[in-house]
């Protein structure tokens, strides 16, 4: 087996999708490595590193096109990279299948196997292939040091010897993998913390990390899908959660909001009116920008003044710890290929297998996950 790992491409990549320490297990079960040169320096993994591991580095990125039979990558192709695949050669990458039907198509035309990170199903058996898990776990304590670097306050209490200083006071808006290590960091470094989310099921969670519960009284709806994840509300809840909501919005210095509902617009939690009600100089952290925000007045990728409330929609938070960011998604990608690989290292889809199944998006010209046709 020929592993290939090209740079990261698009802007505001820095990660890498294997670590020199990944590549030197693949190479001690077997697999050869071939990598374009300086495709770790962003995350600091420089290619000596990888060559001590086994490694051959290589100048053009074609070479490792044309030579892998798998290529890894953190994000998915460009169509520059899609012409460079080949019928039969196998492709693991975050391919966000269900918002990219264009992107995937592309894959099945052209005969790829493409195997995508975000579909590996959130099962107990695939926990150490979630990358999920690991980049939002990165994402939610990132964005609580984004928040505390814009915050002209303390998180803790302290008392001086010039009077005492009150803590500062964090709401988490979703508590899922981010929003519950948004809760830990915020907590370890000394604010009071509320959450809400709509999953019943996090609120012990949520109260184990010593944040209070808000609790909404939400219209019975069926609040999870079958694979865990939260369902996109009625309107009359949305209003409802709003509602509650914005007394906790006002008195709040930081917002740190997470809410995702898989395959759909990220539902809009905090309007204008709340954002107005704000004292200045509060902050909010919007990590759902990518997928149109939790704020009505979020724009990707800037740091928004409104009425001297901060509104962060940081793009790519992972990315900016590239070192953690990379080894983690490298260790879970390590597991699915470990997953995949038979004894002799060649790959084997086993289709009857859950995670083998729900994973591969496109094999041998079809569609294959039923991700696809279900949500995840
Ligand atoms: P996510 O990133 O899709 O969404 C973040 C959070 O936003 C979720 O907790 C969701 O319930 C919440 N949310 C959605 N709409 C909302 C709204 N209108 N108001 C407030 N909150 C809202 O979720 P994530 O972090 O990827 O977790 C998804 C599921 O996967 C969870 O059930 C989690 O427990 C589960 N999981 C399971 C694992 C396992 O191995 N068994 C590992 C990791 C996660």
């Amino acid at each position: 087996m020929i592993i290939g790992i090209p740079k990261e491409t698009r802007d505001l990549e820095h990660r890498v999708a294997l670590s020199p320490e990944s590549v030197g297990k693949l190479v001690k079960r077997g697999c050869e490595i071939i990598l374009e040169k300086n495709a770790g320096l962003a995350s600091g993994f420089i290619d000596s590193m990888y060559a001590d591991a086994g490694a051959t580095v290589v100048d053009k990125v074609d070479d490792v096109f044309a030579k892998a039979e798998l290529i890894a990558m953190v994000q998915s192709p460009t169509d520059d990279q899609i012409k460079k695949l080949k019928k039969g050669q196998t492709l693991v990458a975050f391919l966000w299948a269900l918002q990219n039907k264009d992107l995937v198509g592309k894959l099945k035309d052209a005969g790829v196997t493409s195997l995508a990170m975000e579909a590996v199903p959130r099962i107990t058996r695939a926990q150490k292939m979630d990358a999920l898990s690991s980049m939002s776990s990165i994402a939610g304590y990132k964005a609580v040091l984004l928040a505390a670097n814009h915050l002209g306050k303390y998180f803790p209490m302290l008392m001086t010897a010039a009077g005492t200083i009150p803590p500062s006071k964090v709401l988490i808006l979703g508590a899922g993998v981010a929003g519950l290590q948004a809760i830990a960091t915020a907590r370890r470094l000394g604010a009071v913390v509320e959450a809400f989310d709509v999953r019943p099921a996090v609120k012990e969670q949520v109260q184990s990390l010593g944040a209070t519960f808000i609790d909404i009284p939400l219209k019975p709806e069926d609040a999870e899908t079958k694979g865990g994840y939260a369902k996109e509300q009625s309107e009359e809840n949305k209003q409802i959660t709003r509602d509650t909501l914005h007394s906790h919005v006002k008195k709040s210095d930081i917002v740190i909001t997470t809410a995702l509902v898989p395959g759909k617009k990220a539902p809009v939690l905090i309007t204008k009116d709340m954002v107005e009600d704000m004292a200045p100089g509060s902050v909010i952290i919007d990590l759902a920008a990518e997928q149109g925000g939790n704020c009505e007045l979020t724009q990707a990728g800037k740091v928004v003044n409104h009425k001297e409330v901060l509104i962060d929609g940081p793009l790519n938070v992972p990315s900016s710890m590239a070192y953690h960011a990379s080894l983690l998604y490298s260790r879970n990608m390590l597991a699915l290929l470990d997953h995949l690989l038979t004894k002799e290292n060649a790959l084997h889809f086993d289709f009857e297998d859950e995670i083998t199944q729900y994973s591969t998006i496109t094999h041998a010209g079809e569609f294959v996950s039923p991700a696809l046709k279900n949500g995840l």
